[in-house]
C-alpha cells in the first residue's frame, strides 16, 4: 500500500540545511509533549490518538443512523460552523463527483449546509428549496450555544416540526454536541433526539474524526472506515518513521524553518476543484491553531491552473513573504484524451493522444520550476489517489503537522481566544442580556464617530 508522501526539494533552497537538522530533535520533542500531554492545550487531546480508538460499535452506530436518514430524506440539512461543518464539507466534496450535486437520482441524501453564515438571503433560499422536499437535519455544536447554528436551527426546527409535526420531527433530527451541558444538549434530551456526544477533549477544529464529521460523510455515502484506517497509517507513521521519512515532522519543520526565514503566508494549491474545501478545512485547522500572540503563518488557498490567471501573478511577482503547499493527486478517477483535429486551427495537435491529467500535470510542474525561480518555495503533498483512505491519512496529516507546528511556535495550538472579540461586540450591539456595560461602551464609540 502507498503513502502520501512530501517532497521538500523546492523549499530546502530557501533555508539553512545546517539549521534544519536541528528539526529532526525539536520535532521528536515537541511530539513527546502531545503523547505525554505536558505541553499547552493539553486537555484538548483526545484527537491524537483517536483514529486507534474510535469503537466499531460506533462506526456500526453511524452508519445506522445515516441509513436511516438517508431512507427518510431528500435533503439532510447539516447545521454547524467552523469544525461543525468544515470537515465533512470538505471530505464530502473530495469524495463526490463535481457534478452530482445535480444529480436528482442519486442513492443517498443531498447534503446541504445551514448555521456557517448568518445571510437571512441564504437561509431564506434554503427554507425555499427544501419545502417541497423530504429532510432531516443533523446539529452540530460542541458548546450548544453558537449564534449562527442556533439561530438556524430554530429556523429549521420550525420547518421541520410544521411539515412532519412535533414527535415524527424528532425522529428526523439528530444532534451531536456536548455529552451533559449546553443548550443543544438540553433541548435534545427534552425533545428525544438522537444524539451523538463530543469527548470534552476534542476541539471542533480537530473533531473531523468524531461523528461531527463522520455522520454526515456516512450520510452522503461514503466509507468511513476507510477513512479512519487511513487516519490510523498516518498516525503509524507519524510515531514510528524516522524524521527523513515522517511526513509529519518534514511539514511541521519546514513550515517553521521557512517562518522563520520570514515567509508569513502559506498558499495551499491544488490542482483539482475537488480539493477546495479541504483547503478550506485546513485554513481553519492552521489558523486558528497558530495566529496567536502576535504570531503564525497566515493559511491562504488556490486552485490550479484556475488561479494562475488570477493570483498566479502575485504568487509570481510580489512580496517575497509567501510560500507555498501543493497537493498533487497521481492517479485521476477518470480517462480523457486530446482529440486529435485534422485542421489544427487551435495549434493543439502536438498533444494529440495525450490525457488532460498529463497537461495538468506538466502545468503543475511548470508551476513550481516557475514559483520557485521566483524565489517562492514550495512544498509537494503526492497522493496516490482520491479515494477515502488516502482523504484519512491527509487529515491526520495536517493535524498531526499542526499541533507540532503550533508548539514550534511556543503557542497554545488548541485554543481560540481571539474568536471572542467580534461575539461580544455582536452580543453588546444586539443588546443580549449581560452584555450592557458593553453596550454602553460600543453605542458611545459610534456615536463618536
Ligand atoms: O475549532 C473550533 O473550536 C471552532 O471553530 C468551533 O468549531 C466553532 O466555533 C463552532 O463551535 P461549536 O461547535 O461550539 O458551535
Amino acid at each position: 500500500m502507498e503513502n502520501i508522501k512530501i517532497d521538500l526539494t523546492n523549499a530546502i533552497p530557501f533555508i539553512d540545511l545546517t539549521d534544519f537538522n536541528k528539526y529532526e530533535k525539536l520535532t521528536a520533542e515537541k511530539n513527546d509533549l502531545l503523547k505525554s500531554k505536558s505541553g499547552k492545550g493539553n486537555e484538548f487531546l483526545g484527537w491524537n490518538n483517536l483514529p486507534n480508538e474510535i469503537p466499531s460499535e460506533l462506526i456500526s452506530e453511524i452508519n445506522l443512523t445515516a441509513k436511516h436518514l438517508n431512507q427518510i430524506s431528500e435533503i439532510i440539512v447539516v447545521i454547524g460552523i467552523g469544525g461543525s461543518y468544515l470537515g465533512s464539507k470538505a471530505v464530502i466534496e473530495a469524495l463526490s463527483g463535481n457534478f452530482d450535486y445535480l444529480n436528482t437520482n442519486k442513492k443517498n441524501s443531498t447534503i446541504l449546509y445551514a448555521g456557517h453564515n448568518l445571510s437571512e438571503d441564504y437561509h431564506y433560499e434554503l427554507l425555499n428549496y427544501i419545502k417541497d422536499k423530504t429532510f432531516s437535519i443533523i446539529v452540530i455544536s460542541k458548546s450548544g450555544t453558537t449564534t449562527e447554528p442556533s439561530i438556524a436551527f430554530r429556523l429549521l426546527r420550525k420547518e421541520i416540526e410544521d411539515r412532519f409535526g412535533k414527535e415524527q420531527a424528532s425522529k428526523r433530527i439528530v444532534a451531536i454536541t456536548d455529552s451533559s451541558k449546553g443548550a443543544l444538549r438540553e433541548l435534545a434530551n427534552k425533545e428525544h433526539y438522537k444524539t451523538f456526544d463530543i469527548s470534552d477533549d476534542i476541539g471542533g477544529r480537530y473533531s473531523v474524526l468524531t461523528p461531527v464529521g463522520l455522520l454526515p460523510i456516512a450520510c452522503a455515502g461514503f466509507n468511513i472506515k476507510d477513512i479512519i484506517l487511513g487516519a490510523k497509517s498516518m498516525l503509524k507513521q507519524s510515531e514510528e518513521n524516522p524524521f527523513n521519512n515522517n511526513p509529519t515532522y518534514q511539514y511541521a519543520a519546514i513550515r517553521n524553518a521557512l517562518y522563520l526565514e520570514g515567509r508569513t503566508i502559506e498558499i495551499l494549491a491544488n490542482s483539482t476543484p475537488r480539493l477546495n474545501f479541504i483547503s478550506e478545512w485546513w485554513k481553519q485547522l492552521f489558523g486558528e491553531s497558530e495566529g496567536k500572540e502576535n504570531k503564525g503563518i497566515f493559511p491562504a488557498s488556490a486552485s490550479f491552473t484556475t488561479d494562475l490567471h488570477s493570483i498566479g501573478q502575485y504568487i509570481q511577482d510580489g512580496i517575497r513573504n509567501v510560500f507555498e503547499t501543493i497537493i498533487s493527486i497521481e492517479k485521476t478517477k477518470y480517462n480523457l484524451s486530446i482529440p486529435t483535429d485534422i485542421d489544427n486551427l487551435d495549434k493543439l495537435n502536438y498533444l494529440e493522444g495525450k490525457s488532460m491529467d498529463y497537461v495538468n500535470k506538466m502545468a503543475e510542474l511548470g508551476t513550481s520550476i516557475a514559483h520557485s525561480d521566483g524565489q517562492v518555495p514550495n512544498i509537494k503533498i503526492s497522493m496516490p489517489e482520491l479515494n477515502e483512505f488516502y482523504i484519512g491519512e491527509l487529515l491526520y496529516f495536517f493535524e498531526k503537522s499542526c499541533a507540532i507546528s503550533g508548539y514550534l511556535l511556543e503557542i497554545n495550538p488548541f485554543d481560540q481566544p481571539g474568536v471572542e472579540a467580534y461575539k461580544n461586540n455582536m452580543f453588546s450591539l444586539l443588546g443580549k442580556p449581560g452584555f450592557e456595560e458593553k453596550s454602553a461602551l460600543i453605542n458611545k464609540r459610534l456615536k463618536k464617530n
